[in-house]
């Protein structure tokens, strides 16, 4: 039997930096899931494909073959043996992957990866329907929030530490209002705390603080 930790949450929240200290932390590896919608997006892209073709889309995603490495607390992915780990982080692909998520066949496909990845490692995964649909039975699960400011102040800062600057600060909080509103409306698997989560806003907090409040959560569980 292997030990899953769910974290879910919005775009911005701070899931993956949380997430990545948790997995070291803890000596479990750990999945980005959002990785692998951007990894289908970014191939779609680069094949042309119309994001409306279903039936493209869905032929792409069987076909395609994903896989992830966490190694030395770095995560990578791959497809079809390519690294694409910086690539899917690209404009048009953040403009694009909530847009790809929606589609039922993608997620189907993507989320019996991520039970099956799940199955072989005590695993942190962060995501957002990670408690509610893909690891309903997760030993533990949390719902990483934030105010849309806060959120928009993080992103805005992680573009300026790659030394990019070729957006305003109002554009990236639009980006993630809009990304917010199409993952929790969406009709499969929208953003949403999963009953048994416990909900942490990160707001006023920095990392070590979530991190402490979390393993403190584990400790007094086990
Ligand atoms: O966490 P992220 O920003 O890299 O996620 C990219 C997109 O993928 C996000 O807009 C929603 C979607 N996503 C999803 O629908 N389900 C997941 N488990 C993870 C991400």
């Amino acid at each position: 039997m292997t030990t899953s930790i769910a974290i879910d949450g919005p775009a911005g929240a701070g899931k993956s930096t949380i997430a990545k200290m948790l997995a070291e932390k803890m000596n479990f590896t750990y999945l980005d899931s959002g990785a692998m919608y951007r990894a289908v997006t970014l191939c779609a892209l680069n094949k042309d494909i119309d994001l409306n073709n279903i039936e493209k889309l869905s032929e792409l995603v069987k076909n395609l073959e994903i896989d992830v490495e966490y190694k030395n607390n770095e995560f990578k992915i791959y497809a079809d043996n390519n690294e694409i780990t910086n690539k899917i982080r690209s404009d048009k692909v953040d403009k694009n992957v909530s847009t790809i998520a929606q589609i039922k066949i993608i997620r189907d496909e993507l989320v019996e990866k991520q039970r099956e990845i799940a199955r072989q490692k005590n695993i942190v995964m962060d995501g957002r329907d990670i408690g509610t649909r893909v690891l309903p039975n997760a030993e533990y699960k949390f719902y990483i929030t934030a105010t849309v400011h806060e959120r928009a102040v993080r992103r805005y800062q992680d573009i300026i530490n790659r030394g990019e600057n070729n957006k305003d600060f109002q554009e990236v909080k639009d980006e993630i209002e809009r990304r917010d509103k199409i993952d929790s409306n969406r009709k499969y698997s929208p953003l949403k705390k999963a009953e048994d989560a416990i909900e942490i806003d990160t707001t006023n907090l920095n990392k070590k603080e979530v991190l402490t409040k979390i393993l403190h959560i584990i400790k007094k569980g086990e």
